[in-house]
């Protein structure tokens, strides 16, 4: 099959394209600059800007594309950012697709947990409504971008993705500094779910996802053994050999990121259970914490 990929130099996106390839896949990388190599074709979201031509023969869209929301304090202009990049990215794509003769016959979709909002104990599976806050506002509006092309004739997976486990990015790679210095240790007081899974996993959810017609719609991409605050603090520590006591209370967590951030990211209990995956045969290769950190960590 032909993918085109958005947001393919991310941490998922990477390890997409090349595992899509070694499938025997064709993947076309959508750059936001300057097309450099054979592969990449520009475009421009912010501009809406997008050459439905160039997208001849894609079988799947594939799309990743949006601001980290992880950089930092949620001021307006972060969340101007992070809501704007990921709606005019999925809105470029879709109207590209409607201006194609033959059209590819899925969108896949990134989404988050942050869907569900602040949950608690909940158990979350896809038929679980939206949260409050702003990332449950942003997931919304970034799946209903993305859910207009099922007008247009593609099945729509959206994919829930928990937090995205790997050392080479995202919150694992920005946590091992700490932790292998023994200076790790939970957020707030560690009860909050922290639903994971390791970037492997998550792109086979992606790719179970592209191959099984019963994803369609939301799709929880997570582990289904999440794990609390405190049971990832202590657990990363373990493998590591290291001590985990440096807690950062709930308090210390606002002052310094701002209440929107700390408890809309950092202390967010979410506790998905990937149903639909499950349901559709999917087999997570790293379920379980521990063995999946040894596994990527080498320990
Ligand atoms: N990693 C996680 O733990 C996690 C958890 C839940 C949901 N997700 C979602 O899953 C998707 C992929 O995650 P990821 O970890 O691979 O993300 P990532 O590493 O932050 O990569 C996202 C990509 O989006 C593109 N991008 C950045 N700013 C953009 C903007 N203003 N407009 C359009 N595109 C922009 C960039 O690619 P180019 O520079 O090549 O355009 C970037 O490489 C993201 O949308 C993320 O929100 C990730």
């Amino acid at each position: 099959m032909k993918f085109a990929v958005a947001g393919a130099s991310g941490l998922v996106g990477r390890a997409l394209a090349v595992f899509l390839r070694t499938q025997g896949h064709e993947v076309l990388r959508l750059v936001r600059r300057e097309a450099a190599a054979g592969d990449e074709l520009f475009w421009d979201p912010a501009k809406g800007a997008l050459d439905a031509a160039a997208l001849r023969g894609a079988d799947v869209i594939v799309n990743l594309a949006g601001e980290d929301i992880a950089e930092g304090r949620w001021t307006a202009s972060r969340r101007d950012a992070i809501r704007g990049s990921r709606v005019h990215a999925t809105r470029t794509l879709v109207a590209a697709v409607e201006k194609m003769k033959h059209r590819p016959h899925l969108l896949v979709n990134a989404s988050a947990s942050g869907f569900y909002g602040a949950r608690g104990d909940t158990v979350l599976d896809e038929a679980g409504p939206r949260g409050d806050g702003f990332l449950a506002e942003v997931c919304e509006a970034w799946e209903r971008e993305a859910l207009a092309a099922r007008e247009l004739g593609l099945r729509v997976a959206l994919m829930r993705f928990g937090m995205v486990l790997s050392p080479e990015g995202g919150v694992l790679a920005r946590l091992l500094p700490a932790f292998r210095g023994g200076r790790g240790g939970r957020l707030g007081d560690g009860r909050q779910w922290v639903s994971w899974a390791l970037a492997d996993d998550a792109v086979g959810a992606i790719y179970h996802a592209v191959l099984s017609q019963a994803c369609e719609g939301p799709v929880n991409a997570a582990s289904p053994n999440p794990v609390t605050g405190a049971e990832f603090a202590a657990t990363l520590a373990r493998v590591l050999g290291k001590a985990a006591w440096l807690n950062a209370p709930a308090w210390a967590l606002r002052l310094k990121f701002g209440a929107a951030f700390a408890d809309g990211l950092l202390l967010a209990s979410q506790r998905l259970m990937p149903e639909r995956l499950l349901d559709s045969g999917f087999i997570f290769r790293h379920a379980r914490l521990e063995a999946a950190l040894r596994h990527v960590l080498g320990k």
